[in-house]
């Protein structure tokens, strides 16, 4: 069910007795890695407690549309706008009518007409009621606005009948929930990013870092979530909103952002390394301000660098290392120097990034690069950072399923 992990699922649930089923529902959303918000209607209440589905989506279930406190803290349009999908299960005759009525007199109606996101039923009723023309008139409707409806079943029911109108069983619930999204290319696959620069403290004030703004690093995560990737960021300091949806680890010299990337890669298959992570530090940063000597105006002063760890090779030189990916921010020979990174780094793959161009590279907007691996160079021509990612995502998409399949291969006894 890879297909859920990461998306929003907005979980409605109105007053039937397959009400009870939910429970069971946001318990395997949750455990396919969804994230779930759970709306109520009055009726569903009396059937199934608040409390439970609350504890079993780790969220607060939301239930009134006019209750201040609810709107303060995420308003009907902002649920509307953070839903990947709407799923309503089980969804009563009522229901289907007032949504096909286009009524918007309580939360879950009102949502379901402000969202864009894909809308889903589980119809379930007394299977007299489901037969109905005037319910089969609501379920026509329904579909002509490209609603989907995932059953009913057929089979005894509740109330001693027997015929259609049972709801789907959770588990085929949310396998046809899963087919509302494509398969995209990084579903269930997790990725490691560093972003940013990094800063080597000299004093209490002072530290020494490079241009890098993170832009780049950032929008590759964004474009890997789209993907359906799993994503950890490794950021240094840079002053950019916290893309969503993804795990973000804050560090500020090499030595943290050593540190995390080696405390977190347990479960990481893609290692994509785009900080600018500073060669030196100095040797011994003093505790207190240097001060100058008011004296001496020739005074010249020294500082004693030592070499940082580098982080991408002591990925790749990992008994079981990740897929790596590199960058080479270069101003000259841009090609041979971001080859021989490719096999000095025992990299996979090495985006080589002309920064003499002050249009693309280091705090810029836009890029533009090439990609070079042991049998590909692809030039990716100038586009915005967000674009390019898009491209260079897919890009590294491919060229890690070959490397996967021929890894498996080779691991066959
Ligand atoms: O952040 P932006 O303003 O958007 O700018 C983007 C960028 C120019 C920073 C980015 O596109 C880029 O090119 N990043 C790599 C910058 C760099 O300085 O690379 P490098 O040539 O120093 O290092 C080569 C590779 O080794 C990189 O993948 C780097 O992350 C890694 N490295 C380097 C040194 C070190 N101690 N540890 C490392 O992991």
């Amino acid at each position: 069910m890879q297909q859920l992990n990461n998306k929003r699922v907005l979980l409605g649930v109105t007053g039937g007795i397959a009400a009870y089923k939910s429970a069971e529902l946001t318990r395997l959303l949750i455990k396919a890695g969804a994230e779930v918000r759970v709306v109520m209607t009055k009726a569903a209440c009396e059937f199934m407690t608040p409390l439970t589905l609350q504890a079993l989506s780790h969220n607060p279930v939301h239930l009134d549309l006019l209750d201040p406190k609810a709107e303060a803290a995420m308003g009907h349009i902002e649920l509307a706008r953070w839903a990947d999908v709407v799923l309503v299960a089980p969804a009563t005759a009522d229901f289907m009518a007032r949504l096909a009525g286009g009524h918007a007199d309580d939360l879950l109606t009102t949502l379901c007409l402000a969202t864009s996101a894909p809308i889903a039923l589980a119809p379930a009723m007394n299977q007299g009621m489901w037969l109905d023309s005037k319910t089969q008139q609501n379920r026509d409707a329904l579909i002509e606005r490209s609603i989907k409806l995932f059953g009913p079943s057929e089979g005894s029911q509740a109330c001693g009948d027997v015929g259609p109108g049972r709801m789907l069983e959770p588990l085929l619930l949310i396998e046809a929930l899963a087919c509302c999204f494509e398969n995209r290319q990084l579903d269930g696959v997790h990725i490691m990013i560093t972003a940013g620069p990094t800063q080597e403290a000299i004093d209490p004030v002072r530290y020494i870092s490079n241009h890098s703004s993170g832009k780049m690093g950032y929008a590759l995560a964004e474009a890997a979530v789209e993907a359906g990737a799993t994503v950890t960021l490794i950021s240094g300091p840079v002053a950019l909103p916290e893309p969503e949806r993804v795990r973000i680890i804050k560090t500020v010299s090499t030595c943290d952002m050593h540190r995390a990337v080696h405390d977190n890669l347990d479960t990481v298959d893609i290692f994509i390394g785009c900080a600018a992570v500073c060669d030196y530090r100095p040797e011994v940063p003093l505790n207190e301000k240097i001060k100058k000597n008011p004296d001496n105006h020739f005074e010249t002063m020294t500082l004693c660098l030592v070499r940082n760890p580098d982080i991408i090779a002591s990925v790749s030189a990992m008994e079981k290392a990740p897929f790596v990916v590199g960058f080479a921010a270069e101003t000259q020979n841009v090609l041979s120097y971001a080859a021989n990174k490719l096999s000095r780094k025992k990299l996979n793959l090495v985006v080589a990034n002309d920064v003499s161009d002050t249009d693309i590279g280091f705090a810029s907007d836009s890029n533009e690069v090439t990609v070079l691996g042991e049998y590909i160079e692809e030039a990716l021509p100038r586009a915005s950072k967000k674009v390019l990612s898009g491209r260079l995502i897919s890009l590294i998409a491919d060229n890690y399923t070959i490397w996967k399949t021929k890894q498996e291969h080779d691991d066959k006894p």
